[in-house]
């Protein structure tokens, strides 16, 4: 039995006549870049997400730096995240001429520590921070409450990194609609993914959704008019027309997700060697990653890799380790919790159309490598 990570071909194959009639209806009103079919998306997201503004724009790293810009973040600027995120998360700050300032996470979530968000702030470690960056790590929010009244005190936006987290939940709030900003990643293998290249920004800030609206396209909101200096980061109408279609089954492919996840938690809750994934009680886990811990890590990889399983690791060297941000200064040690995440995670294959029959087979031969 091989079983891939991901499977994008049998989701396109349930929904192929209703994507390829939203896509020729683009061609034939040759809405190619922006335009209507980029709209209506974003009503329809914004409507989903909670928020009166949704900004579609070309990638998760778009919607990341159109926030920080449209905060006024730039050079001599802090802004503070999480070491142990997609790569995007930095670049989005640095890119502005900001600096991460990295806080470590809470070791059953990976997701922002806000004790130690709060130990960062009063210890002033982070003297010049503009904004905080929480990452909704593997489909789970983070604890909002908590970083938003720690943020707020200190006089600082956050911005949500919601790229892994669509329709996920939080104290009955969705992902994305309780910071300044939350930002999507529409790429192919989320839980909404797009064929091709796509983000957005939802908001309730009408100055920023319209500032944000302008910088993805140039600067202008008239026609080669432009009010300020900004950037090609438009949605494709393709995308826009995909993405409305997929929305309307992403709630039943979250709940897949979740019943496939608690199959996992099931088959494997007798093996002392791996820690399964916790789930807060505080909101709705959308398993983008279904991801164990295990101190064989590697070696049980290899493994499941030999016997057809293929799995993934998110991330294996946290950003304050990466090359392209030695310039920060930061050795092992400086984050241990982060450090210990990327050491031991291992993501199974999780995706809605997942058999019983594969999660069986991929847990069996997990039971198998532990004897
Ligand atoms: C946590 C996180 N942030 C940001 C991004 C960037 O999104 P994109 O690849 O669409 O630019 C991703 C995408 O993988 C992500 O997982």
């Amino acid at each position: 039995m091989t079983v891939p990570f991901l499977d994008f071909k049998s989701q396109y194959l349930a929904i192929r006549d209703e994507i390829h009639a939203a896509m020729e209806k683009v061609m034939e009103n040759t809405a190619f870049a922006g335009g209507p079919f980029v709209a209506g998306f974003e009503e329809a997201f914004a409507r989903y997400c909670g928020c009166r503004h949704a900004v579609g724009v070309g990638n998760g790293t778009d919607a990341l730096w159109l926030s920080l810009m449209a905060l006024g973040i730039g050079p001599g600027d802090e802004v503070i995240t999480v070491p142990n995120t997609f790569i995007a998360t930095a670049e989005a700050i640095s890119i502005c001429g900001a600096r991460p300032v990295f806080v470590d996470v809470d070791s059953r979530t990976c997701n922002m520590d806000p004790n130690r968000l709060e130990g960062c702030l009063k210890k002033g470690k982070a003297p010049l921070a503009r904004a905080v960056i929480p990452v909704h790590l593997y489909g789970q929010v983070a604890e909002m409450d908590p970083i938003l009244e720690i943020a707020g005190k200190h006089g600082l936006p956050v911005i949500e990194d919601a790229c892994q987290a669509h329709g996920a939940e939080y104290r009955g709030r969705k992902a994305g609609s309780m910071g300044e900003t939350g930002c999507f990643s529409f790429y192919p293998g989320k839980n909404l993914g797009a064929y091709g290249e796509a983000g957005a920004v939802v908001t309730d800030n009408d100055a920023m959704a319209e500032n944000m609206r302008m910088f993805r396209d140039h600067g202008q909101s008239t026609k080669y008019h432009h009010g300020i200096i900004g950037w090609n980061a438009r949605m494709d109408g393709i995308q826009g027309a995909v993405l409305s279609v997929k929305l309307k089954y992403l709630e039943s492919w979250n709940q897949a997700r979740r019943s496939h996840a608690h199959a996992y938690n099931r088959l494997l809750s007798g093996i002392e060697e791996v820690t399964l994934p916790y789930e807060s009680e505080d909101g709705k886990h959308v398993f983008h990653i279904y991801a164990i811990r295990t101190k064989q890590r590697d070696r049980l990889m290899a493994h499941l890799a030999g016997k057809g399983i293929s799995c993934g690791i998110h991330y294996p060297v946290p950003i304050h380790l990466q090359k392209a941000y030695q310039g920060l200064g930061l050795g092992p040690g400086s984050f241990p919790v982060a450090e210990k995440c990327a050491e031991e995670t291992l993501s199974l294959p999780l995706f809605p159309e997942l058999t019983e029959e594969q999660i069986e087979g991929v847990a069996d031969e997990i039971s198998r490598f532990y004897g």
